[in-house]
This record gives C-alpha cells, structure tokens and sequence, in this order.
C-alpha cells in the first residue's frame, strides 16, 4: 500500500506545502496551514491523454444566449437576493452565524416550493429527520412533502441525488458532508473542497439546484477554503443582531443577479417572515430628539432603508477607546481626524462609541456624515432636530462627496416624514422634494454650521 504522505493546506486560498509554515507561501496569510493528506498516488504518466484530441470551438455569436429559468421560492425577500428566485443548475452557498435562521429559511423555502410542485430534497447532517420534522411542526408546515434524508456521506447523497432528480436540493451543511475517497477529516478544508466540487458538477450536470449551508469562523467569514466562493454561484450572508428579531440576508456574489441586494427578515414563532416594506425598521424609538442620535439613509441595492446613527462621546482614559458596531472601525479612526483637522472637534481624550441600530451592518461611505453629526452631536450634548437626516462620503481633505443615488433616497425620507436632510451638494435635487429642507454643503466645516444654526 502506498504510504500517506502528509500535507499542509492553506484554509484561505486552498495552496499546499509539503511543510509546515507560519506563512502561506502562497497567499501569504498567516497560520492557515493545517494538516491534511495527500489524496492522490503519484499520477500515471499518461494522466492528460484524453485531453490531447482537439475540441471544437465556437463564435460567440453563434451561440445562443439562452434567458435562465427562474423559480421563485415563495419567499419574496429570498428571491429578491437571488435575482428573482432558483436558476436550474445553480448553485447557491449561503452563511451565516450559528442559530440565526438557515435552516429555518430553507426548510421554509422548500416547503413552499414543494407546495408548487417542485421535487425537492432537504439533506441534513446536523439534525436528525426527527429533530427537522420537530421545526416543520413549529413553523407549521403540517402535512409537508418535502423529503428528507439524514447523510452525510457523499457518495450515498450523489446516488440519491440522481435517483430523486430533485428541482432543489438543500444540503445542510456542506461541513458535515464527507467523501469515503478522502482520508481527511469531515470539515477539514480538503473534503469541503471536494465535496463541494462534487455537488456543484452534480448540479450542472443534472440541473439540480443545490444550496450548500456554510459555517462561518469566529471573525464572520464562510468557513472552509476560498475556493468555495469561486466555485458556486451565489454566496449569500445570513447576519443581523440575534437579540434583535431582524434578520438580513446580504448577496456577496451572484452570477445571475445584482449583489448587495438585500433581503429583510423578522423571526417569529412561526418562521422567517419576509419584511416587505423595511424602511423604517431601524430607527429605536424615541419621544423626542436625543443627543448623539442621527439618522441616515442608506442604500443596499435597489431599496433605500432609514438607519439611526447612535454615537456616544465619554471621557475616557489615557488610551480612550473607539469602538463601532455594525460600522467599520478603521473608518471610525478615519473620521475623528478629519471632525478635529477640518472642523475643530476634538476626541482625543474621549472614548468614542458607534452603533447602528438593529444590528444592521453598513458598509457604504455615504454614513460618514451621519456618523460624524452624531459623534458632535454627543459630544455637545445637544440633540439634532426632530425629523433630521443626513449622508454622504467624508474624504481626507473634509470634502463632502455625493451618495448613488440620492434623490431616492431623499425621497423615501421625505415619505416617511422626515423634514430636514443636510446632503452633499451634488446630491441635491433640481426640484424641491415637498416636506423637506434640504441644506446642500460641499465641505464638512459648512455641515458643522448648518447644524449649528439649526440646533
Ligand atoms: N420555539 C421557538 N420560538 C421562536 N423561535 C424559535 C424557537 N425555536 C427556535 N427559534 C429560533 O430559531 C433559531 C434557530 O434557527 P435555525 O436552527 O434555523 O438556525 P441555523 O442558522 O440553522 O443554526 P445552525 O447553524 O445551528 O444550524 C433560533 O435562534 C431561534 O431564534
Ligand atoms: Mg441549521
């Protein structure tokens, strides 16, 4: 018998070494390489020998662009971040922290889709059939027909695969899954390779549609190799605040759809229920104004959503603490320079708190404004006007720059009775939105004043 020879992979970019280092030779990260097992014996020599006839190659214009076929889920909120529902063949990852709801939205998913006469096919590794017939019951699935197989051998999935022919496989999770042909440890990021390798030409080759359920590692990225991204075609993010009962679902990737679409959940009793209209869903709720609050109008794809700012300026310590929830912290630091360079705010001495409001997570530019009015606005004491928004993109040198599309979002302010919006200039529009003052300023110092004045 051969001898196994041991190897190191790389957990990020999948890259080998025959030995043990800090660094990634590959990718350069650093202690990503964890111990695996060569697979395959040394390659027979002819190993390319299939290849060496010529294929044929055709004129892009003479291939016919087919539209795909969209199912859509039942979900409206799912479908939205999946461009409109299911594509036959696809091949969909979707992460998220333990508990927050991925197998609650699939097996809700496949329920429905059953219901329309899919033929569908729920693969559970990490529950028992008893254990998902348990939250069918809970979700009031009663009477559900979607089948279930409790595997996770790979091969036995693959064979029940092509003999059920599903419309939609789920497989939850792909981390529990192992092939009999790999000597590593199931999770480990070789058999997650494989085994997703495998499933995804499964799905392309029978017109399946899979979705693999990914872990996530501590810092909130989908665990397992890289690779894993790039080979599917859809990576979905399950996030939000599980103390909160909303849930967001956030497209990464999407070879057949727009991405940084998202779609808006509230966990119930029964389910996962899609929020149709989640505009002002992440305001908290206040009688009157209160300082180091300051609400702003973000857009993640196609839908403009109300978001409130919250700031709180404390003295601190010799080494004061800046700390951002739901924002970036990098950009926190970013923007404490330019409020004390180029509009006189000094920090220094103070600990800085941000958080956005119902574990929303915000990664435009365009909340840089809000964010520094709010840390002023605690800073001072005082509060903002009643019925106040702001955006826009901060730079270095204290220039307000525009937002994508700012009518829009001015407009679902003005909708939701929001009466004073201070926005970069170029965002203002040509004609006056009716309810709302707009005060457009090129430069933070102007913002500072506007408000001033206001307050
Ligand atoms: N009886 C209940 N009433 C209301 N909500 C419940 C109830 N039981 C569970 N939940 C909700 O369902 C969530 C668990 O959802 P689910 O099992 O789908 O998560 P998951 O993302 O699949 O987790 P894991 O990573 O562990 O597989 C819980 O966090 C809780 O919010
Ligand atoms: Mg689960």
């Amino acid at each position: 018998m051969a001898k196994e020879k041991t190897i190191y992979t790389c957990n990020e970019c999948g890259g080998t070494s025959p030995k043990w280092l800090g660094k990634c030779p590959h990718c350069n990260a650093w202690n990503t390489l964890i111990e695996s097992v060569a697979e395959s014996a040394a390659p027979a020599k002819n190993r390319f020998a299939a290849l060496a006839k010529t294929a044929e190659v055709t004129t892009l214009a003479d291939i016919e662009a087919t539209d795909v076929d969209r199912t859509p889920t039942g979900q409206d909120e799912l479908d939205r971040v999946l461009g409109g529902g299911i594509v036959e063949g696809g091949v969909v990852l979707i992460g998220g922290d333990p508990g927050i709801g991925k197998s609650t939205l699939l097996l809700q998913a496949l329920d429905a889709l059953e219901r329309a006469g899919q033929k569908t096919l729920y693969v559970t590794g990490e529950e028992s059939g008893a254990q998902v017939a348990l939250r069918a019951r809970r979700l009031g699935l009663d009477g559900s027909q979607v089948q279930v197989l409790a595997e996770i051998q790979l091969e036995k999935i693959l064979a029940t695969l092509e003999v059920q022919q599903p419309a939609i496989a789920v497989i939850d999770s792909i981390q529990t899954v192992y092939s009999e042909q790999l000597t590593s440890a199931p999770g480990s990021v070789a058999q997650v390779r494989e085994c997703a390798a495998h499933l995804t030409r499964a799905a392309k080759a029978s017109g399946t549609a899979i979705v693999l359920v990914g872990h996530v590692t501590k810092e909130g990225a989908l665990a397992g190799p890289r690779v894993l991204e790039h080979m599917v075609d859809t990576v979905l993010y399950f996030e939000g605040d599980t103390h909160s009962s909303f849930r967001l679902i956030r497209a990464i990737k999407n070879r057949f759809g727009a991405v940084n679409e998202i779609g808006v959940f509230a966990m119930t009793e029964k389910g996962l229920k899609g929020v149709t209209n989640p505009s002002a869903i992440f305001l908290s709720q206040h009688a009157e104004p209160v300082p180091g609050s300051c609400v702003m109008v973000t857009l993640e794809g196609t839908r403009p959503m109300l978001v409130e700012i919250q700031a709180l300026v404390d003295s601190g310590g010799p080494s004061p603490r800046r700390l951002s929830v739901g924002l970036e912290r990098d950009r926190l630091a970013m923007l404490l320079a330019v409020l004390h360079r180029h509009a006189g705010v000094a920090c220094m001495d103070q600990d800085v708190f941000v958080n956005a409001v119902g574990g929303v997570r915000i990664s435009e530019p365009a909340a840089d404004l809000a964010v520094m009015l709010a840390i002023t606005s605690s800073l001072r004491g005082k509060a903002l006007p009643k019925g106040f928004i702001a955006f826009g993109e901060v730079g270095l040198a204290g220039e307000v720059r525009p937002a994508p599309r700012g009518q829009e979002r001015l407009k679902e302010a003005a909708k939701l009775g929001f009466s004073v919006a201070v926005v970069p200039k170029a965002n203002a529009p040509k004609k006056a939105i009716e309810g709302l003052t707009i005060h457009p300023v090129e430069r933070v110092e102007e913002a500072m004043e506007v408000v001033r004045a206001l307050t």
